[in-house]
C-alpha cells in the first residue's frame, strides 16, 4: 500500500489533505486573529515585521507564513516581503471575511473538534463542549455574539443575493422577519420593495442590534422591531413571512415548533418564504457543501434539509411547498409556500 503511496504524488496529497484540513483552518485562524492580511494591504512585509507589528513568536511565524503561501493565500518575493494574493484579500476585516475565520476557528472549530460525540449520540457536539446550546451561548459571550451576527450580516448579500428575484414580495404590504437577526435580510428586501414594511423579530438583545444597523441604513421608519422567542410566539398579521437561515439551526422537532408558531400567526392567504442551506436531492454539490453541512451537525444537531425533509416538515405544521428556487449562491435555495 505504501509503495502506491510512493508512485502516485496526487494519490499522496489527496490522502495528506483529508489529514491537514483542521490544521488549515487554525493556519487561516491564526493569521486573521493576528490581522495579518489587514497589515499586509498597507504594504509587503518580512516575517521579522510582521512579528514584530503582532506580537508574534518569529521563527513559528515563519513557518506559518509559509503554509500561507502555499495555500495562495500570501505571496513571497524575492527581498522575503510577505504579500496578499487575491485569496489573502478576503481575509482582511469587514467587508473581507476576518470575522469568518476568526468564528470558524474558535467555537465552530472546538465544536468541530468534538465530531465523534455527535456521530455517535446526535447530539450537537457544541452543546457537550460548552454546556450550552449555540444561542444560549451567544446570550452569554458579547464578543462572540458580536461576531456572529456581523457575519451573518455580511453574509447575507451573497447568501440571498437573487432572493428578491426568486420571490416578487411586492405582492405583501407587510413582511415578518423571523429570526431576522441584524437585519440584513429585511433592508435587502424593504430596498427591493418600496411599497412593503417589516417586522423584525429576534431574541431582545439581537433585536436592539438590528434597530442600530437599520437606522443607519435610513430604512428605520419602514421597520418595526420585536424580541421573542420563536419557540412561544411570532407576531402575527404579516402577509410574508420570512425566515432566513434559521431552519438549518434546529433538529425537527424544534424545526416544526418554529413552522407551527408561523402557521399559528398567518392567515391563509399569506406566504411562507424560507430561504435556506439546502441539499436538493439528485444534485452534486462542492465538497466543501458536504463538509460545512456537517457543521450544522456538530453544532447544532440538525442537518441541511432535502425537498423530502421540506416537504414532510411542512404539511406536518399546515403548509404545502409551491415552489423551490435554487439561488446563485449555492447550494442556497428558496422555498415558497402557503398554509393549506
Ligand atoms: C443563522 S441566524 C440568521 C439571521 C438572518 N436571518 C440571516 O439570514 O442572516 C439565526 C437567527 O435566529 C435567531 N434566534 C435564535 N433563537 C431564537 C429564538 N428562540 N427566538 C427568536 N430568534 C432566535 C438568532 O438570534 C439569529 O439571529
Amino acid at each position: 500500500m505504501n509503495d502506491s503511496l510512493l508512485d502516485n504524488s496526487s494519490l499522496r496529497e489527496k490522502i495528506s489533505n483529508l489529514f491537514v484540513g483542521g490544521i488549515v483552518t487554525q493556519i487561516v485562524y491564526v493569521a486573521a486573529k493576528l490581522g495579518i492580511p489587514d497589515l499586509l494591504a498597507s504594504a509587503p512585509m518580512t516575517a521579522e515585521e510582521i512579528a514584530a507589528k503582532t506580537g508574534a513568536h518569529p521563527p513559528t511565524l515563519v513557518g506559518i507564513l509559509r503554509a500561507l503561501v502555499a495555500l495562495e493565500v500570501l505571496g513571497e518575493m524575492p527581498d522575503r516581503r510577505f504579500a496578499l494574493k487575491p485569496i489573502g484579500e478576503f481575509l482582511r476585516s469587514n467587508p473581507g471575511w476576518r470575522t469568518q475565520a476568526i468564528l470558524l476557528g474558535e467555537e465552530y472549530f472546538r465544536a468541530a473538534g468534538d465530531l465523534l460525540h455527535t456521530a455517535l449520540t446526535g447530539e450537537p457536539a457544541f452543546d457537550h463542549i460548552f454546556g450550552m446550546g449555540f444561542y444560549e451561548y451567544f446570550t452569554r459571550n458579547e464578543a462572540a455574539a458580536s461576531r456572529f451576527n456581523e457575519v451573518m450580516t455580511m453574509t447575507a448579500p451573497l447568501r440571498y443575493s437573487d432572493v428578491t428575484a426568486a420571490f416578487d414580495f411586492s405582492r405583501a404590504k407587510k413582511l415578518v422577519d423571523i429570526g431576522g437577526g441584524h437585519g440584513a435580510m429585511t433592508s435587502i428586501v424593504l430596498r427591493a420593495n418600496s411599497g412593503l414594511r417589516a417586522v423584525l423579530f429576534d431574541s431582545p438583545p439581537v433585536v436592539e442590534g438590528a434597530r442600530r444597523r437599520i437606522e443607519v441604513e435610513g430604512l428605520g421608519a419602514r421597520c418595526e422591531f420585536v424580541g421573542g422567542d420563536f419557540f412561544k410566539s411570532v407576531p402575527a398579521g404579516g402577509d410574508a413571512y420570512l425566515l432566513s437561515s434559521v431552519m438549518v439551526n434546529w433538529d425537527d422537532e424544534r424545526a416544526l415548533a418554529i413552522l407551527r408558531n408561523c402557521r399559528a400567526a398567518m392567515t391563509v392567504g399569506a406566504d411562507l418564504v424560507i430561504a435556506e442551506y439546502a441539499m436538493l436531492e439528485g444534485r452534486n454539490y462542492a465538497t466543501s457543501t458536504y463538509v460545512a453541512a456537517v457543521a450544522a451537525l456538530a453544532i447544532q444537531g440538525s442537518h441541511a434539509r432535502s425537498q423530502a425533509d421540506y416537504d414532510t416538515l411542512l404539511a406536518k405544521a399546515g403548509f404545502r411547498i409551491e415552489k423551490i428556487t435554487p439561488l446563485l449562491y449555492e447550494p442556497y435555495v428558496l422555498l415558497h409556500a402557503r398554509p393549506v
